[in-house]
């Protein structure tokens, strides 16, 4: 009997030990993970951390300067790398870097619509870059062989001055049809196709919407229409919202980025045909100085926290990172009728389109 409790009483401390064992497993096993690692696997060398301090960028912006500004301010804090921007509108980008193209100054482009980037490409004036954040970014939004990846997508449409309209009993225009109305002649502003993306994308639309025949037609239409040609993108909307001008063509989140500033009498809406959009892009120039800056620019471009700095300060795209969140002020324009715009073929197209349209309207690009 005594000899049986002493086996149960062995058998109680083993089972008891093998149980502290079991508990204290967990954290011998997080040390060991721990190590691990920090373990270099054989063959492969610990990546150096990038000296930045003699590194230096210069970017040629698209987007609001506003915008611009920002994110060059943050990427500089964050990475310490001297960062300079030039704001440009699409065309005006393109001119200087085809005119530059062998002296480049500047590294990077980021932001304005992608049909200019396309036309870049063709033109062996920007290079491939991969970045490890475009990865997530959906195919619809960047180049398969990465020349040039999304940042943010805006839609077109019109913008008015609510007092104007009022005062001369009209209604904003609903269609591109609208646009032609005699009563809208010489109140119709918006920037000129040459140097402007924005007005690029008019183009470009107009073109797919009713074939090229048509849309031509219908463009030099318009023209008459034309009260001036601004040579950026955004400009028809302050027009507007200041009362120099009835209508116009913009993208609606700069008409909306107006509105919020104070000009109350702005209003918009979108052609019920459908409309077409951008899609902004950020790209390495070829030739630059700075190849290694610029693909951390462009990393760090591509991140939600990046693109969601945007709209602190007035830019209201929507984005292309997943999981970045949309600007509050974009919700109304959410459902636009949107085209299915082909970017490769206005990228393409873009020299050919320009001159046609400067031949038959007899405009010159303006310069300011
Ligand atoms: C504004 C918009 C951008 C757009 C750009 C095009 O900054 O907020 O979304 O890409 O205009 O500018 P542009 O002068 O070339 O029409």
């Amino acid at each position: 009997m005594n000899r049986k409790i002493i086996s149960l009483f062995l058998v109680m401390v083993l089972v008891l030990v093998s149980l502290v064992g079991c508990a204290s497993a967990p954290a011998a096993e997080v040390e060991e993970d721990t190590t691990t690692v920090e373990e270099v696997p054989e063959g492969e060398t610990v990546p150096e951390a990038i000296d930045t301090s003699d590194m230096q960028l210069t970017i040629y912006a698209g987007m609001f300067e506003e915008h611009a500004a920002k994110a060059v301010q943050q990427f500089e804090e964050e990475t310490g790398i001297k960062t300079e921007f030039v704001r440009m509108s699409s065309g005006e980008t393109l001119a200087r870097i085809r005119a530059e193209k062998d002296n480049m100054t500047a590294s990077v482009w980021y932001g304005g619509p992608a049909d200019a980037f396309i036309a870049a490409k063709a033109e062996g004036l920007v290079v491939p870059y991969i970045s490890p954040e475009s990865l997530d970014i959906d195919a619809q939004f960047k180049d398969p062989e990465g020349y040039w990846t999304g940042i943010y997508v805006g839609y077109l449409g019109f913008v008015g001055n609510q007092e104007w309209l009022d005062a001369n009993g009209l209604e904003m225009p609903q269609s591109w049809a609208d646009l032609l109305k005699p009563e809208f002649k010489n109140e119709f502003v918006t920037a000129h196709p040459g140097s402007s993306g924005t007005a690029y994308t008019m183009l470009a639309t107009v073109l797919q919407l009713m074939g090229e025949e048509e849309g031509y037609a219908y463009m030099q239409k318009l023209n008459e229409q034309v009260r001036q040609y601004t040579k950026s993108g955004t400009a028809p909307g302050r027009m507007i919202g200041m009362g120099e001008a009835g209508i116009g063509v913009t993208f609606l989140h700069d008409a909306i980025k107006y509105k919020e500033e104070g000009y109350k009498d702005i209003v918009i809406s979108a052609p019920s045909e459908g409309t077409g959009y951008e899609i902004g892009a950020v790209a390495i120039l070829a030739n630059g100085p700075d190849q290694e800056a610029a693909k951390m620019f462009v990393d760090w471009a591509l991140t939600k926290e990046a693109q969601e700095l945007g709209q602190t300060v007035g830019s209201y795209q929507f984005h292309t990172k997943p999981g970045a969140e949309n600007p509050e002020q974009a919700k109304p324009i959410e459902g636009t009728k949107l085209i299915d715009y082909d970017f490769v073929w206005a990228g393409n197209n873009r020299t050919a389109n320009v001159e046609k349209f400067l031949e038959m309207t007899k405009t010159t690009i303006p310069t300011e």
